[in-house]
Order: structure tokens, then sequence, then C-alpha cells
């Protein structure tokens, strides 16, 4: 097995793991998807056209050089735990919200008011490896609704401290059928994590098009 730079893999085959794999198929972007249920995983791919090769984790982590890991913020801690070394050199791309269910049915984040999961992950991975925070900023079926949007695509920001990682990412979200725009590095993180105020469940509580999102930032 190689690793290549380019090659993109999905890790969680879940809400949003499943609506990114197919809005990256629609949009003609291959990549690897993985899951600890490698038959969900391939029933999932086996109606992507082709797009989605399923794999295991450990292949995934193997051969993509960019891997969007679509799980909760404990999982991706414990993801981080355990290939330690062997994400050094890829591009590691975090969709969490720090969020979890409280006793009156909605949402509480479970990290400190003023914290980021993308800056907390960040300081886990090993040196060499890049997170970009992306692919979290809206709920899982605007996710799926608003791609392809006509006749201006709905922005998804992202957020970066490498600029060649960024650019990879941005990529993925044009792939993924929608316009990306960069809130600056980690440091802004938080703006786009469930609560921020550009985030679908924050101040800005809705899709925006480039120019709205301009003016936002
Ligand atoms: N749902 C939303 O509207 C939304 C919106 C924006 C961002 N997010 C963020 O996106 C992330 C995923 O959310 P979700 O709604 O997709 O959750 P989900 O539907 O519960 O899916 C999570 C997936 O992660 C998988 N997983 C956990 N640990 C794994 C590991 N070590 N290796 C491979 N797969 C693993 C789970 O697999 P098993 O089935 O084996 O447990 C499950 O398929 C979360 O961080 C969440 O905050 C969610």
């Amino acid at each position: 097995m190689t690793t290549s730079d380019s090659t993109v893999a999905i890790i969680g085959t879940g809400n949003i793991g499943g609506r990114l794999a197919a809005n990256f198929a629609a949009g003609g972007q291959d990549f690897l998807l993985a899951g600890r249920d490698e038959e969900a995983a391939r029933k999932i791919a086996a109606d992507l056209d082709g797009h989605a090769e399923a794999v295991s984790v450990d292949e995934a982590v193997d051969r993509a050089g960019v891997l969007v890991v679509a799980v909760w913020l404990d999982d991706f801690r414990q993801f981080i735990a355990q290939y330690g070394d062997r994400l050094a050199g890829k591009v590691i791309v975090d969709p969490s919200n720090p969020v979890g269910p409280d006793d009156t049915g909605t949402y509480r984040k479970v990290i400190g008011a003023q914290e980021s999961s993308g800056q907390i992950l960040a300081g886990l991975l090993p040196a060499g490896a890049r997170l970009v925070k992306a692919f979290g900023t809206l709920s899982a079926p605007t996710l799926s609704a608003a791609a392809w949007r006509e006749p201006e695509r709905a922005v998804q920001f992202y957020a970066a401290d490498d600029d060649a990682a960024g650019d990879l990412v941005a990529g993925l979200i044009r792939a993924g059928g929608f316009d990306p725009v960069r809130v600056g590095g980690l440091d802004q993180a938080i703006r786009i994590e469930m609560f921020g105020d550009l985030h679908e469940y924050g101040a800005l509580g809705r899709t925006v098009t480039r120019s709205e999102a301009l003016q936002a930032l």
C-alpha cells in the first residue's frame, strides 16, 4: 500500500460521513470509505457509482493523505490516540461539534464555553499532521439539502493554519457542491463549531452565499 497526498478517505459512516460520501460522489470525487462496520461502508459505497471504495479504517489510514474523520469528539480523541504517529504528514479534517444531549432534549457544549474541539484535536495530533476544521458548520440534513445550490452555491466555512492543507480541503468542499470560505486559522475554529457565530446552530443560523459570508466575517 502506498500513501498518496491526494487520496481522500472518509472515516465514519454515520449521518455526516454518509452524507459527505454522497456529496463527494455527486461531484465526481473518488475516495475511500471506512467505518467500524465494514459491511455498512460497503453498502453505502455500492450506491455511489464507483466513486467510493469501502476499506477498513486501518487501510484508510495507511492509504489516504487526507482523512475526513466524521466521528464524535471522544471517538476522535481515541482515533488519534490509536493511530498516533501513523497520522504524521496527513491532513486531518475535523467536522466535530463538541456537544452532547442535555436533560431537556437539546444540545449543550461538552467542553469549556471558550474552547474549540478543533484546537483541542489539533493539539493531540503528532508533529507533521495538519488539522483543517470543515464540514461541521451545517446540520446533516442541510449538508444534503444545500449541496449544489443554484444559481449560487451555499458556503461552507473552513479554518486552517496550513495554507496547502486548507487549499486541499477547499477543493473537497467544492467537489461536494459548496463554495469554500476560509475564516482564518484554527484560532477561529470555534466560530464555525456549534453555537459559534458562523454556525447554522449559532448566531448566523442559516446557509449563506459567498457575499453574505464575507459580510458575516
Ligand atoms: N449530525 C449532525 O447534524 C452534525 C452536523 C455537523 C457536525 N457533526 C459532527 O460530525 C461528527 C459525526 O456526527 P454524526 O452525526 O455523523 O454521528 P453518527 O451518525 O453517530 O456517526 C458517527 C459514526 O462514527 C463512527 N465511529 C466512531 N468511532 C469510530 C472509529 N474509531 N472508526 C471509525 N468509525 C467510528 C460510528 O461508527 P459505529 O456505528 O460503529 O458506532 C458512526 O458511524 C460529530 O463530531 C458531530 O459533532 C454532526
